[in-house]
């Protein structure tokens, strides 16, 4: 007889996800366990959430918009991706129009790309475009079209204007609670240590081994990791870092006495990797062994 499998909270469906990105290293199927971190760490709306290496930032905007924190502080260097930023915050109403008014051929796609982006509000139209039909969303400058996508769509297989703008439209709503920081997280995280109500969710671009996916994902993937791995450790305010399951980032983290868990990935295309998390405070995220088989990880506190 198949026993049928229970269903738990600790899944996150990408439908529900409110970022307009699709992100190379998203961490969206994190947010359950972010959530209860959130939750053991006594997070409340007096606090704000700061996303050093922001990318989609699906993690900071899903618990902004569940009302686990009440602001949101999302960092980014590269100026592609916080042009993107800065449209949906700034202007969402241009961006709504664009897409809207985008139709989707090859020739047009080709056209909106090639366009010489001089302003934040094409170059953030053009990154969305690029994120949307590119192979696994990376927009690094090397990065191909999708050619055949799914179900004949081609390169426009992830290209959902209603869905987008849906999302655009909530995000949006909550933009008085958003700071966007074009800039180097680092130095925030340096900049704000003595801050008592924030809270960090940090997951840098990982590139300490030379295959780290970080190099071929992002146009910024060199972070210096053990200043980084210094830097939160100065902070007053709760940090939870996600890395690569690698044994260098491991040791460092067990150098500087920062707790360490192993945690299954929950990502479609990774089902048997493991994800590091490290933090001041594993609180909520540890959990009794045995609890179940989806759940199994192990703890190398
Ligand atoms: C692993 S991705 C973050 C993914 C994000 N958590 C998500 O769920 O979409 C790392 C991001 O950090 C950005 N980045 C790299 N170096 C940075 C730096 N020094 N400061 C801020 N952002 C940086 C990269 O451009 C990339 O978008």
């Amino acid at each position: 007889m198949r026993r049928k499998r229970k269903s738990n909270n600790n899944t996150f469906h990408p439908s529900k996800a409110l970022s307009p990105l699709r992100y190379p290293g998203g961490k969206s199927w994190l947010i359950p366990n972010v959530e209860k971190w959130l939750t053991a760490i006594k997070a409340t709306r007096r606090h704000r959430l700061v996303e050093p290496f922001a990318g989609g930032a699906n993690v900071g905007l899903a618990m902004l918009a569940r009302g686990k924190v009440g602001a949101l502080t999302i960092v980014e260097l590269d100026k592609r991706i916080a042009a993107f930023w800065k449209l949906v915050l700034r202007d969402p109403e241009w961006l709504i129009r664009a897409i809207r008014n985008f139709t989707p051929t090859r020739k047009n796609l080709a056209e909106r790309l090639g366009r010489n982006a001089r302003r934040f509000r094409e170059l953030g139209f053009q990154t969305l475009l690029k994120n949307r039909t590119s192979r696994g969303g990376v927009i690094a400058p090397r990065a191909g079209i999708l050619k055949h996508g799914e179900r004949k769509r081609g390169p426009f297989s992830r290209w959902y204007p209603d869905t987008l703008i849906k999302r655009v439209k909530r995000i949006s709503e909550l933009e008085d609670k958003i700071k966007l920081v074009h800039g180097d997280g680092l130095r925030i995280l340096r900049e704000r240590k003595k801050r008592t109500n924030d809270v960090y969710f940090v997951d840098p671009p990982y590139s300490f081994s030379s295959n780290g996916a970080g190099r071929r994902l992002y146009s910024h993937y060199e972070v210096p990791h053990e200043d980084l791995i210094k830097a939160v450790k100065k902070l007053r305010g709760p940090f939870l870092m996600t890395y690569d399951n690698d044994a260098a980032i491991h040791a460092l983290a067990k150098k500087h006495k920062l707790s360490t868990s192993k945690i299954q990935m929950r990502s479609s295309h990774h089902a048997n990797k493991k994800e590091l998390l490290i933090s001041s405070d594993l609180s909520g995220i540890r959990r009794k062994r045995g609890h179940s088989a989806r759940a199994r990880r192990k703890s190398t506190h």
